[in-house]
């Protein structure tokens, strides 16, 4: 039927209403997508958690997923669902690019940021365990393989958005061994890609440096490991207007999942006041994945003329319209 079958994973809290809004605009933009919902209520077993084995099948039968945001317990429950996934299929390289909107506001207007980070391993490998009472270790694991994984695919996502520098943000004058490490593979990798100029940066420094003057790093891809690369992206996100506005993908050899980075908010869950952009975004960053660049643009673009009028933005945007007429408003630009 000329269709391409998307997992779709709606979410905690407002994930509902933000699905609804992707699915409305990409049936009227007549994207061939069909989407197959999917459960993942976290199961228990040995200890472990997991999802249905439907789910995980799905998910690798349509090689490419769309995901609302999942609650996360603090300090105790079960493991991050969303971690979960990203381990569960190996999605080794996380995505996420942020550019200024026309339309809100922020201190800068021409952020173009590109960060990619390393999903499966570093502080996020869950190796915890208490020497004795009132004492904790947390292994921080690096490996040569899952760097050099996503050393590689920093590069070639680089060759391929001809954004020729790659920047590795790294601390490996205190970390000497595992960022030592990964700042080692960088050097390596880089000689396979000559077309691509390498250079690598302290993590502080970075922060310092793209707070003060976004605009030298409209120009590179930065690749660092997992636990810098979730700070840093929240970091860059704050330089466009926040988690409302970005969009995320993870990728892996078998299947990759795109997702909004912000939260479920349950606070305004089923009110209709949600701002659906960065799912509307990773969508985007989706199709893109799927190859259909001409949906991606049409509804990017209605997307972004929609925020620069300005007339139906979300509270958090500092509008007064509901999810669904922010959706409207760009239904009708298609
Ligand atoms: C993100 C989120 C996740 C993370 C949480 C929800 C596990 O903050 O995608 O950045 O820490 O990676
Ligand atoms: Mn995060």
């Amino acid at each position: 039927d000329g269709l391409y079958t998307v997992s779709l994973i709606e979410g905690d809290g407002i994930g509902p209403e933000i699905s609804q809004s992707v699915k409305d605009i990409f049936s009227a933009a007549g994207a061939p997508v069909k989407w197959e919902p999917v459960d993942v209520t976290p199961i228990l077993k040995d200890g472990k958690t997991t999802i249905a084995q439907e789910t995980i099948d799905s998910i690798k039968r349509n090689k490419v997923a769309l995901k609302g945001p999942l609650a996360t317990p603090i300090g105790k429950g079960h493991v991050s669902l969303n971690l979960t996934l990203r381990r569960t299929f190996n999605l080794f390289a996380n995505v996420r690019p942020c550019r200024s909107i026309a339309g809100y506001k922020t201190p800068y207007d021409n952020v173009d940021t590109v960060l990619i980070r390393e999903n499966t391993e570093g502080e996020y490998s869950g190796i915890e365990h208490i020497v004795v009472d009132g004492v904790v270790q947390s292994i921080k694991l690096i490996t040569r393989e899952a760097s050099e994984r996503v050393l590689r695919f920093a590069f070639q996502y680089a060759e391929n958005i001809n954004r020729l520098k790659v920047r590795a943000v790294h601390k490996a004058t205190i970390m000497k061994m595992s960022d030592g490490l990964f700042l080692g593979t960088a050097n390596r990798v880089s000689k396979d890609y000559p077309n691509v100029e390498f250079d690598a940066e302290l993590l502080d420094n970075t922060c310092l440096k793209i707070v003060t003057d976004p605009t030298p790093y409209n120009d590179k891809v930065l690749v660092m490991p997992n636990l810098y690369g979730d700070i840093l992206s929240d970091m860059c996100a704050g330089l466009i207007g926040g988690l409302g506005l970005t969009p995320s993908g993870n990728i892996g050899d078998e299947c990759s999942i795109f997702e909004a980075v912000h939260g479920s908010a349950p606070d305004i869950a089923g009110k209709a006041l949600a701002n659906p952009t960065a799912l509307l975004l990773s969508s985007i960053m989706m199709l893109r994945h799927m190859e259909l660049y001409d949906h991606a643009q049409r509804i990017e673009t209605a997307i972004f003329d929609t925020l620069a009028e300005g007339k139906t933005l979300t509270g958090d945007l500092g509008g007064k319209s509901k999810t669904h007429e922010y959706a409207g408003a760009i239904i009708k630009r298609l």
